[in-house]
C-alpha cells in the first residue's frame, strides 16, 4: 500500500491528530529494489508489515438485522489473518436470524479455513460472564446486554483483548462492496504499523458516498451529518487551542480502529455517539486541559491518523429519522463534553434548530457514558463464557 505522509498534523496535549491522508496505491507490489523511505510525500508499507498487523488484529462486526446476503460479502472482504469477531443484535424470535448468521460464518470458516467468534448480545450467559468480568456497566436491569451499536461493540473489544489480540477494528455489516472492506482493513494494517505510540487510532473518512439521484448516481463526498459533527467538533478543538482548525474529518467514522491499550482506557457513549465520543474522551484526558488519567499514555502520546479510502462507500439507506438520531447523538455529546464552552453549545442549538432535530431552546440529551474497560477481569470472563476453542466460538448454540 502507498500512503500519503501527513502534511500537517494537530497537536492537542499529549494527543496528535493527523490530516487526512490520502491511500494513494492499493497494492505497492514486489518492491524489488525500492529503497525502505522512498521519499517525503508518500510512505510504502510492505506486505508482510500489513500481514503482522493484521495477524494481530480482530474485526468486530456489529450486527443487527441486516441482509445476508450483506453481511456474506462483508466477511469475504475481511483479510485472511484477521480474527472475525461477530456481535450481533438481530432478532431471534421470529426468524432466528443470528443462527442464520452463525451458520453463514461457519461455512464460510470451515471454506477458508479461518477462526470466529460469534455472540448475541442478548445471550444471558454473555451477560452474567460480563458480571462477573466486573463490568456491568453495559447491562440492563435483567442483566442482559442493552441494544445499540456501542455496546456490541464494547463485548467485541473485550473478546478482541481475551483472544490475545493487539488490534481492534469495527466494519458495518451492511456495506454492498466486499472490496471496500478489504480496504479499511488494509488501511486500518497501514494507519497502526505508521503510528509511533502505542495508543494509536485510525479513522477512515470514505472517498465518496454514492447517492442515486434522478440524473443516475451523484459521488457525494461529505454526509450532512458527518459535516455538522466534524464543524463542531473543531470548534471544541479551536476554543481549546485558541487557534482555528478544520482538522476533524472523521468525526463520525463508524469504520475504525484501535491499538487494544488505548481501547482499554478510552469512556465510550452508548449508541451512537459512540466515535465523536471516542474523540472527545481522548481530547477531555490527554489534551492537556486535564489531569491525564493513564500516565503512560499521557507520555507516549495518543496519536490519531484519518486516512481517505480509494474505494466509495455504499451501505444501506436507514431514512431520515435514523440520521437526525446520528446527529442529536453526536451533536449531544459534545455538547456536554468538558471542554466545550457557550460558543460551541450556542452554535450546535442553532445546527439543531436549522435542522429541524430539536427547537433552539432545547438542549440535546447527555449520552450514557460508560467507563473504560482496562481493568475488567478477562480471565473470569473467559471462565464464565466456557471453553472457545473451535474453528467458530458460537454462543447460545443449540447443543
Ligand atoms: N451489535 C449491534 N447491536 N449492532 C448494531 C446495533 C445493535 O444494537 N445497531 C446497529 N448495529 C449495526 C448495524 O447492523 C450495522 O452493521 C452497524 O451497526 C452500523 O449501523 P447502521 O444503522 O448501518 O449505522 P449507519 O450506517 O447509519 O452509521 C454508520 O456510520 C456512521 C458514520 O457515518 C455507523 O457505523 C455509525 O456508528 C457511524 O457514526
Ligand atoms: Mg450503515
Amino acid at each position: 500500500m502507498r500512503i500519503e505522509t501527513p502534511r500537517y498534523t494537530e497537536r492537542f496535549g499529549a494527543v496528535r491528530l493527523n490530516d487526512v491522508q490520502k491511500v494513494l496505491e492499493l497494492d505497492a507490489g514486489r518492491g524489488d529494489g525500492c529503497a525502505a523511505q522512498e521519499g517525503l510525500a508518500v510512505q510504502r508499507i510492505d506486505e508482510a508489515t500489513l500481514r503482522d498487523v493484521e495477524q494481530r488484529m480482530a474485526i468486530v462486526l456489529p450486527t443487527k438485522d441486516e441482509k445476508l446476503k450483506l453481511f456474506e460479502g462483508v466477511i469475504g472482504g475481511i483479510p485472511h489473518e484477521c480474527l472475525m469477531i461477530l456481535v450481533s443484535n438481530s432478532e431471534r424470535e421470529r426468524v432466528d436470524h443470528f443462527r442464520m448468521e452463525w451458520e453463514t460464518l461457519e461455512q464460510y470458516c470451515q471454506f477458508t479455513r479461518r477462526h470466529a467468534i460469534a455472540v448475541h448480545q442478548k445471550d444471558p450467559t454473555l451477560g452474567r460472564a460480563l458480571q462477573a468480568a466486573g463490568y456491568p456497566h453495559v447491562l440492563d436491569d435483567d442483566g442482559l446486554i442493552r441494544d445499540g451499536k456501542a455496546e456490541g461493540m464494547i463485548v467485541g473489544m473485550l473478546l478482541a483483548k481475551l483472544a490475545g489480540k493487539d488490534y481492534v477494528g469495527f466494519i458495518d455489516a451492511d456495506n454492498y462492496f466486499p472490496g471496500s472492506v478489504w480496504e479499511y482493513v488494509r488501511s486500518y494494517a497501514a494507519g497502526l504499523s505508521m503510528a509511533n505510540s502505542p495508543y494509536s487510532m485510525v479513522r477512515i473518512l470514505w472517498r465518496y458516498k454514492p447517492k442515486l439521484s434522478t440524473h443516475g448516481f451523484y459521488f457525494k463526498k461529505w454526509g450532512r451529518v458527518s459535516q455538522t459533527t466534524n464543524r463542531v467538533m473543531n470548534a471544541l478543538v479551536s476554543i481549546n487551542t485558541g487557534f482555528e482548525t478544520d482538522v476533524v474529518k472523521t468525526g463520525n467514522a463508524g469504520e475504525h480502529a484501535m491499538s487494544i491499550r488505548l481501547a482499554e482506557i478510552l469512556p465510550y457513549a452508548a449508541g451512537f455517539a459512540v466515535e465523536p465520543q471516542e474523540l472527545l474522551s481522548i481530547f477531555e484526558a490527554y489534551g492537556g486541559i486535564h489531569a491525564a488519567p493513564d500516565r503512560d499514555a499521557a507520555r507516549q502520546g495518543v496519536q490519531i491518523v484519518q486516512l481517505e479510502s480509494r474505494n466509495p462507500h455504499l451501505h444501506e439507506d436507514k431514512g431520515q429519522n435514523h440520521l437526525l438520531e446520528m446527529l442529536m447523538a453526536g451533536l449531544g455529546a459534545v455538547y456536554h463534553s468538558s471542554l466545550s464552552d457557550d460558543t460551541v453549545r450556542d452554535l450546535i442549538r442553532d445546527e439543531l434548530d436549522r435542522q429541524g432535530a430539536l427547537p433552539r431552546d432545547h438542549a440535546p440529551p447527555c449520552p450514557t457514558v460508560m467507563p473504560p474497560f482496562g481493568d475488567a477481569d478477562v480471565e473470569a470472563l473467559n471462565e464464565a463464557l466456557g471453553e472457545c476453542c473451535h474453528d467458530i466460538w458460537i454462543s447460545g448454540r443449540p447443543k
